[in-house]
C-alpha cells in the first residue's frame, strides 16, 4: 500500500472504520513532524507489530508556553513524507490548527486532560508549566480520532511517556503503549528535531549533555550510588556554556525524586545551548 496523507478527521475516521473493519490491527505514531532517524525507529517499530501504520503530523499549539518555538518550530511535510513512506507507514495524518481546535481563540474553553500536579511540576513541567496538559490533551484526541491498538513513543520525552502511561492507564484508552529507546547520533547527541537550530560549535558543546550522563552510569558502575554525588559527577563533565535547567534521578517506577540509587533509576536533564532546549536521559539499571 502506497503512504496517503489525510488531513480531515472524518476522511481519517472513514479509512481507519475500513480497514478495522477487514479485522486489521492499528499502530499510531504522534509527531510534530520534521521526522529524523529517532521517529523513524518508531514508525518501524509501529509498522512491525501492526497491519496499519498511521502516523500524525501536528505541531500542537496548546503544549508549547508563551516564548517557547510554536512559530519557528520546523515544518518540513515533503521531508516526513519520504522519510515516512521509507519507514513503512500508510497514513499520515496531518490536520490543521482549526480542524483540531475549531475555538483554538477561545482556549478558556477547550475540555484539557490534566495529569497530577505533583508529577509535573518537576523535571521538564516545572519550567514549562501547561506543557504537559496541552500534550495529554492532544494525545488524548488522536486516540479517540484514530483508535489505534497500539501507539509507540520515544523514550527520549521520558517524563512524557510516563504521564502517557498513567493517563491510558487512568482513563480507559484500550491501547497499548509501545516505548522505543532514545536514538542517538554516533557522536552520543540525542536525536532531536530541535537540533536543527544548533551550529557547529553549540553541537559540539551540547555534546557535552550525553557525556555528562555517561559519566554518571560509569560512576555509578564504579560504585557511587548518592545522586547527590553522582549530581556532580555530572555537572563536572557539562561544558560551562551549557546552561543547565535540572539533572534529576527520579525512581523509573514512581517518578519520585531518588536520593540512594537501589533500583532502576532514571537519570534525565534538560540544558540550554545557545538559547536551544534541548533533553536527555538515561535510564541506570540496578
Ligand atoms: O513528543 C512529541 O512530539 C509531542 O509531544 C506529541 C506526543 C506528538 C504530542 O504533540
Amino acid at each position: 500500500m502506497s503512504l496517503v496523507v489525510i488531513n480531515e478527521i472524518a476522511k481519517l475516521r472513514e479509512v481507519i472504520k475500513n480497514y478495522k473493519k477487514e479485522g486489521k490491527t492499528v499502530a499510531l505514531v504522534p509527531t510534530m513532524g520534521c521526522l529524523h532517524d529517532g521517529h523513524k525507529s518508531l514508525m518501524q517499530k509501529a509498522h512491525s507489530i501492526a497491519d496499519i501504520t498511521v502516523i500524525s503530523v501536528f505541531v500542537n499549539p496548546i503544549q508549547f508556553c508563551p516564548g517557547e518555538d510554536y512559530d519557528k518550530y520546523p515544518r518540513t511535510l515533503d521531508a516526513d513524507k519520504v522519510v515516512a513512506e521509507s519507514a513503512g507507514v500508510d497514513i499520515i495524518f496531518a490536520p490543521s490548527v482549526n480542524e483540531m481546535y475549531p475555538n483554538l481563540n477561545k482556549f478558556s474553553d477547550l475540555t484539557m486532560v490534566v495529569p497530577p500536579y505533583e508529577l509535573t511540576d518537576i523535571m521538564c513541567g516545572k519550567s514549562r508549566v501547561g506543557h504537559f496538559d496541552g500534550v495529554e490533551t492532544v494525545v488524548s484526541k488522536l486516540f479517540n480520532i484514530v483508535q489505534p491498538d497500539f501507539a509507540c513513543f520515544g523514550m527520549k520525552d521520558i517524563q512524557q511517556l510516563f504521564l502517557i502511561k498513567k493517563m491510558v492507564r487512568d482513563l480507559n484508552f484500550p491501547i497499548e503503549i509501545v516505548p522505543c529507546p532514545l536514538v542517538r547520533e554516533e557522536s552520543g547527541l540525542a536525536l532531536s528535531s530541535r537540533n536543527k537550530y544548533l551550529s557547529p560549535e553549540q553541537k559540539e558543546i551540547a555534546l557535552s549533555l550525553s557525556k555528562a550522563l555517561f559519566a554518571i552510569r560509569d560512576a555509578y558502575k564504579a560504585g557511587i550510588k548518592e545522586t547527590k554525588k553522582l549530581f556532580d559527577v555530572g555537572l563536572t563533565n557539562l561544558d560551562k556554556n551549557v546552561e543547565l535547567e535540572y539533572l534529576e534521578f527520579v525512581d523509573n517506577d514512581t517518578f519520585k525524586p531518588v536520593e540512594s540509587i537501589t533500583k532502576t533509576t532514571i537519570c534525565a536533564l534538560a540544558a540550554r545551548v545557545g538559547g536551544v532546549r534541548l533533553i536527555d536521559n538515561i535510564v541506570v539499571e540496578v
